[in-house]
């Protein structure tokens, strides 16, 4: 059966020395594109929603389309709550099948974060779920709250999370910062070198530069955009990282795409007519981070 546990996604990725992409959904297309080309590479995947795309559909629709095509692939995939921020997201996600969950209390205070992950910890573990947390701050500026080491080796002891988000100076979205983002990589091999554990990158999209040119030329006003370079992401995967999230890559890819279609044909009335399109977009970028990520061909460590 392929809707696997995060746990055993994470686990392979940190014994054989890879990573696994994370990549956020919102609808069925961008599902579909995930998991086809999933398949096509022979790569597990997480599938992820956060709390934005739950409000934005619903849970059961979400959860419902992943139950209903698992048999239909080979492949190993989780389908994974992506910064759930309390308990009662986290508990609707289990009650909806997710196999993977992350807790993010990183605003909160350290006692609180680690209180409240270590009762999600005690909630997912006997029902087989993968829990990750975040320490530190994913955001821009964040060099202020980078992620100490020993501390992240003492939250995950007193935790017993399987992953753990570190921040080493990625941020979410198009504007990630002033500059070139710098990661801190001496940080990183530590953390891992401490715990021991699967690390999970988040705000790694690379913001490809011909998309945001495509989206300017067809009518957009991006005016700033960074992202973080594949030579980064592949330096992070040797220093430890085993999963690695993707989302504004996949949206800049899916918009840019509809941007143009509809600027060139200003006849078309019919939704499917740019969406198909812009879909083969998504599965490119999709298959751009699994091959980044080494993970294509990894489908037969899973069983
Ligand atoms: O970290 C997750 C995101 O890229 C933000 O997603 O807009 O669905 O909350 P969201
Ligand atoms: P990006 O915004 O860089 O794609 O990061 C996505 C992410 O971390 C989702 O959790
Ligand atoms: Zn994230």
């Amino acid at each position: 059966m392929p809707l696997v546990s995060g746990r055993l996604l994470f686990e392979k990725a940190n014994e054989f020395g890879f990573a696994i992409g994370g990549f956020n959904f919102h609808n069925m297309e961008f599902l579909k594109a995930i998991l086809d080309v999933a398949e096509e590479e022979e790569a597990p995947v997480f599938l992820q929603t956060t709390e934005t795309t739950l409000r934005y559909t619903t849970i059961d629709l979400l959860a419902g389309m992943v139950h209903s095509v698992k048999d239909r692939y080979r492949i190993s995939f989780a389908l994974h709550l992506d910064h759930g921020k309390s308990v009662e997201t986290i508990s609707s996600a289990l009650r909806h099948g997710y196999t993977s969950v992350m807790i993010d209390l990183s605003h909160r205070p350290y006692e609180e974060n680690l209180e409240i992950t270590r009762r999600v910890v005690s909630i997912c573990t006997p029902m087989g779920v993968s829990v990750e947390a975040e320490l530190g701050r994913v955001e821009a500026g964040s060099e202020y709250h980078l992620t100490d080491p020993q501390t992240a080796k003492e939250f995950a002891l007193r935790t017993g999370i399987t992953a753990l988000a570190p921040a080493i100076g990625t941020a979410h979205g198009v504007h990630k910062s002033e500059g070139k983002p710098e990661l801190d990589f001496e940080r990183l091999r530590e953390i891992k070198t401490l715990t021991n554990m699967p690390l999970v990158l988040h705000g790694s999209s690379s913001v490809y530069y011909e998309y945001i040119t495509q989206i300017n030329t067809y009518g957009g006003e991006i005016k700033k955009a960074v992202g973080i370079s594949e030579d980064d992401v592949r330096r992070s995967i040797d220093m430890g990282v085993n999963k690695i999230n993707t989302d504004t890559d996949l949206r800049l890819a899916f918009i840019s795409a509809i941007r143009r279609i509809l600027w060139e044909d200003k006849t078309i009335t019919d939704p499917r007519k740019v969406i198909k399109p812009a879909i083969e977009e998504v599965k490119e970028i999709v298959r751009r981070r699994i091959r980044l990520y080494r993970s294509s061909g990894t489908a037969s460590l899973f069983g």
